[in-house]
């Protein structure tokens, strides 16, 4: 597939570039993204290439679409965020971290918008789920309000820093996105 863009009024999407590698250095250093996702730490300063070649590389051979977010505000490269297909069940697992210079301001919630409608829309899946750590309300806070529903706990379904951890784990059936999408079309036709 073709690189893309996706775009709202508050940010743009689209594939890493190597200009991003600053910024991405200077955001994982807050202890908050280790904590909660599986960025490692300490970053290698080498790590922030490999992830943006990688991440590329993927891409092109359609095994995972990694986003790099830029606020429109600012015109900063504030976060990743990327869809991982398991192409034979028609499905794929999202994953983000929001530089935290930039968390409140909604970004997660509409980046997140933004790669289901990719992920429906464009690549027509069938479901998008993601999990949390039990810690991190906030971001199964950002899956609820993009429309993702919670389906239960995945008891030490990973390793984390040598820990096992439950998931908190939610998910967005198709059926789901376009009754969404009907509704709100509705209500806006309405207004
Ligand atoms: C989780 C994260 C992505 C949120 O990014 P963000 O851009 O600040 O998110 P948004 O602003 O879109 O939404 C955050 C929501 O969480 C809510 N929130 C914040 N702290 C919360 C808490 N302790 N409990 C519940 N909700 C909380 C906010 O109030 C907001 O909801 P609201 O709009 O209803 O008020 C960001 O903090 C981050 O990257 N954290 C580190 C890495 C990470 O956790 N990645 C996700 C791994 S699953």
């Amino acid at each position: 597939m073709n690189h893309l863009k996706l775009e709202n009024e508050a940010l743009i999407m689209r594939p890493l570039e190597a200009r991003d590698c600053s910024a991405i250095l200077d955001l994982v250093v807050a202890p908050e993204i280790a904590a909660n996702t599986f960025v490692p730490q300490p970053y290698p300063p080498e790590a922030a290439d490999e992830f943006v070649r990688l991440g590329r590389e993927r891409w092109r051979d359609d095994e995972a679409y990694v986003f790099g977010i830029v606020e429109k505000s600012s015109q900063c490269f504030a976060g990743c965020m990327g869809l991982h297909p398991a192409a034979e069940h028609n499905r794929a697992e999202v994953g983000y971290w929001i530089g935290k210079p930039f968390w409140g301001r909604g970004l997660a919630t509409s980046a997140l918008r933004l790669l289901l409608q990719f992920g429906f829309e464009t690549l027509e899946l069938n479901r998008v789920e993601a999990g949390h750590f039990e810690h991190n309300p906030s971001s199964g806070r950002v899956m609820e309000k993009a429309g993702m529903r919670f389906e239960g706990r995945r008891r030490q379904y990973v390793m984390h820093h040598e820990q096992p951890k439950d998931l908190l784990w939610y998910a967005i059936l198709r059926v789901d996105y376009l009754a969404r999408s009907t509704a709100k079309r509705k209500e806006t036709a309405e207004d």
